[in-house]
């Protein structure tokens, strides 16, 4: 798991995003490769007007936006966010850059195969500030997470993690610009092995089969 829908077909892949796209440009670099296994079929977002969708548009890919404020609630939002990438029949949907928690109805049904690149070592750091946190905390090596996504805040069974150093004269962006080099790298190989060879998930841990 996840099986592509037919032998040999690509795995589809489903990535929403929230800002720069950056992580979502490596995907769609890498799977212009047919060996690498895998195509990016959508694209989403919580908000408009953001590079991220500019780079799937570029690409050819269709892209939508589900605004948390259009929905009267936290739940109604969830549930049509859901109804969104399930019309494009994911194998594997990719949180790149995606600042919101997605729900119990997406959970409920895409569990399992959803993943989300995180900017820190898990479980040092979980949550939006990342590299500030790891800066501030004064760490000399820091990184970043692939992990399956479950109901907690960057908490679920890891994929891939990357490391690299802090730089006594860091900042915040310097430090994330590191990171986000090394993340760029860990996103696609290991979404690569992941629709390529399959996974599994047992006590928390994730094995390529
Ligand atoms: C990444 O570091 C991601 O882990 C974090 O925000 C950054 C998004 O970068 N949540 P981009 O939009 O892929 O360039």
């Amino acid at each position: 798991m996840p099986i592509p829908a037919a032998p040999d077909a690509p795995a589809r892949l489903v990535v929403l995003v929230s800002g720069g796209g950056t992580n979502l440009q490596a995907l769609l670099d890498a799977t212009a490769d047919p060996a690498y296994g895998a195509e990016v079929v959508a694209v989403g977002a919580d908000r408009d007007g953001i590079a991220g969708l500019d780079r799937a548009t570029a690409r050819g890919v269709p892209t939508f936006v589900e605004r948390v404020g259009a929905h009267p609630d936290r739940a109604a939002w969830d549930a049509a966010l859901t109804a969104r990438v399930a019309a494009h029949e994911p194998d594997l949907v990719v949180l790149a850059g995606f600042m919101k928690l997605v729900g119990a109805a997406f959970l409920d049904r895409f569990g399992g195969r959803v993943v989300n690149t995180h900017p820190a070592l898990s479980p040092a750091f979980p949550g939006m500030r990342g590299p500030a946190d790891a800066l501030a905390y004064g760490v000399k090596i820091t990184g970043a997470t692939l992990f399956v996504v479950d109901a907690g805040v960057d908490t679920g069974p890891i994929v891939a993690q990357t490391a690299v150093p802090v730089a006594d004269d860091d900042d915040v962006e310097t430090l994330h610009e590191r990171i986000k080099t090394a993340e760029r790298a860990m996103l696609v190989e290991a979404v690569g092995r992941m629709v390529r060879d399959g996974y599994t998930i047992t006590d928390r841990k994730v094995r390529f089969s």
